[in-house]
């Protein structure tokens, strides 16, 4: 059996960025154990995707024949980034917190994928998610420590998020305190590499 992977990176360090080479390894560990899967990348700081706007919104209630061309090329990008959402078994996500949440780039994919009527569902019981059965592994870094705290709207947001689109096994890889002290980074990393190290020896054990 193989699984789809999705990988989103949102850093906008390149080289320098702890969420890129921690999600390199999450990889290379998980390649390793599950050969047989396919990895696509998506990353929204190299290649950014343009705000949801009232074009779109336009076109979605727009009769197919009467859409112009902006509208069209909008909603098929929707499309697209939908069904590459539903389409993984897993998703990695690289974010840093920048500003207590999440990249303004990687709020801007939330905002097409979570569609109504693809995404979820609204019904008399409430909202329904509908990308349920697959799992996400946040590999979240931060300057500064956030446990359970209040001021923490990145990775406490996504697990809103992705929950409401009804995904609830979600795994967090946190390196935190980077930005602290030489000492407080040099821990985190290793920690981080740890839950790396064990994420992917539960999914062995599991297969
Ligand atoms: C624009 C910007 C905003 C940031 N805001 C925060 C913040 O609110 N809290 C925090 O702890 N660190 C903050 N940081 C630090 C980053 O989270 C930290 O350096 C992290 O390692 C960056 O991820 P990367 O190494 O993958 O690029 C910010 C960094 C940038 C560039």
């Amino acid at each position: 059996m193989s699984n789809k992977i999705l990988r989103i990176d949102s850093s906008l360090n390149s080289d320098s960025s702890n969420s890129r080479r921690l999600g390199d390894r999450f990889l290379q560990q998980w390649l390793a154990a599950h050969p047989n899967d396919n990895v696509t990348a998506r990353d929204l700081a190299s290649d950014p995707l343009p705000h949801i706007g009232q074009t779109l919104l336009q076109g979605a209630t727009t009769a197919a024949e009467a859409r112009t061309q902006a509208m069209h090329d909008a909603l098929q990008r929707v499309d697209e980034l939908v069904e590459e959402f539903l389409a993984a078994d897993v998703i990695v996500i690289g974010v840093p917190m920048y500003n207590f949440g999440v990249p303004s780039t990687l709020k801007v994919w939330i905002d097409h994928i979570a569609q109504a009527g693809r995404t979820f569902r609204y019904t008399e019981a409430g909202p329904v998610g509908l990308a349920g059965g697959k799992r996400v592994y946040l590999v979240s870094t931060r300057g500064g420590v956030y446990d359970n705290s209040p001021m923490d709207h990145q990775v406490a947001y996504l697990k809103t998020v992705l929950g409401f689109l009804g995904i609830d096994d979600i795994q967090v890889i946190q390196a935190e305190g980077l930005n602290l002290s030489a000492e407080s980074r040099q821990q985190s990393l290793a920690a981080a590499e740890r839950q790396i190290h064990e994420s992917i020896a539960a999914t062995r054990a599991a297969a």
